[in-house]
């Protein structure tokens, strides 16, 4: 099994691909969407899962989703032809690295999917361009609650820092935080019992798959690595973000 299929699976009982309860999406939504028309943009959309939200929200909204998961994509596209939204929604399956836009987008979304441009600093330096001045660009990154072990560190790189520091650099990169979110421990065991439940419940449901095993192997592996290990040492903070004034 690929990871993009893995991840669909592991993904599919919760409200988007990253430990934040529906409350919590529901909250950073309102204080990140414009208030009238607008134009959103979200790098590495997976399914699409923010954006259709937006879409089915506010009539006014148009939306671009980039993904290099053309089985996501289809998901999204599904499931905005099901809510009655497609014809606000663009989809492009290609690096988000590589996507230019003729006109500047009202928000930028990138939330858990931040390694795609090698971290949260080079995140904030690719949406840039792509924002209207007065955008909001909205990050959600990884962070360390307290010092990683080796584990931690072999499992999620050396990439994080402490919340303080997670906002230092962005704040140092001329970014203001206008709102923000810490998952709480009751989102962040959720998000870990759902993904490696889901993947785990999908390899019992379909025992005749060839993926089957190794979806097992992969939950169980996860639950280990989470439970026996980085478990109140990785923590997940989501950023509103405006640019200071030139
Ligand atoms: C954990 S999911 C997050 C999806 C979505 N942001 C959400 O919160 O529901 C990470 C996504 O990043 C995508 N991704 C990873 N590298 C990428 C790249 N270079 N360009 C575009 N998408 C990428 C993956 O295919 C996956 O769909």
């Amino acid at each position: 099994m690929d990871r993009q299929q893995i991840s669909r699976i592991a993904h599919r009982h919760h409200p988007v691909a990253a430990p934040l309860s529906d409350g919590s999406v529901a909250r950073l939504l309102e204080r990140a969407l414009p208030a009238g028309d607008g134009r959103l943009l979200d790098l590495g959309c997976g399914q699409g899962a923010w954006l259709l939200r937006a879409l089915s929200a506010r009539p006014g909204l148009r939306a671009v989703g980039v993904d290099l998961d053309a089985d996501g994509l289809t998901a999204a596209r599904q499931a905005a032809e099901q809510l009655g939204v497609v014809r606000r929604l663009g989809l492009h399956h290609q690096d988000a690295r590589e996507f230019e836009a003729k006109e500047p987008f009202d928000a930028v979304f990138c939330i858990g999917s931040t390694h795609a441009f090698g971290g949260l600093s080079q995140t904030l330096a690719a949406a840039r361009p792509l924002l209207a001045p007065s955008g909001v660009a909205v990050v959600g990154e990884g962070y360390w609650q307290r010092e990683p072990d080796p584990a931690s560190l072999e499992i999620f790189g050396d990439g994080f820092h402490d919340l303080a520091g997670t906002v230092a650099r962005v704040t140092a990169d001329g970014w203001i935080p206008v709102y923000g979110h810490t998952s709480s421990a009751a989102e962040l065991d959720e998000y870990e019992f759902c993904w490696t439940g889901s993947l785990a419940e999908w390899a019992l449901d379909h025992p005749a798959d060839p993926g089957s095993a190794d979806a097992l192997r992969v939950a169980a592996e996860h639950r280990e690595e989470w439970l026996g290990g980085y478990r109140g040492v990785f923590g997940f903070v989501t950023l509103v973000l405006r640019r200071a004034a030139p």
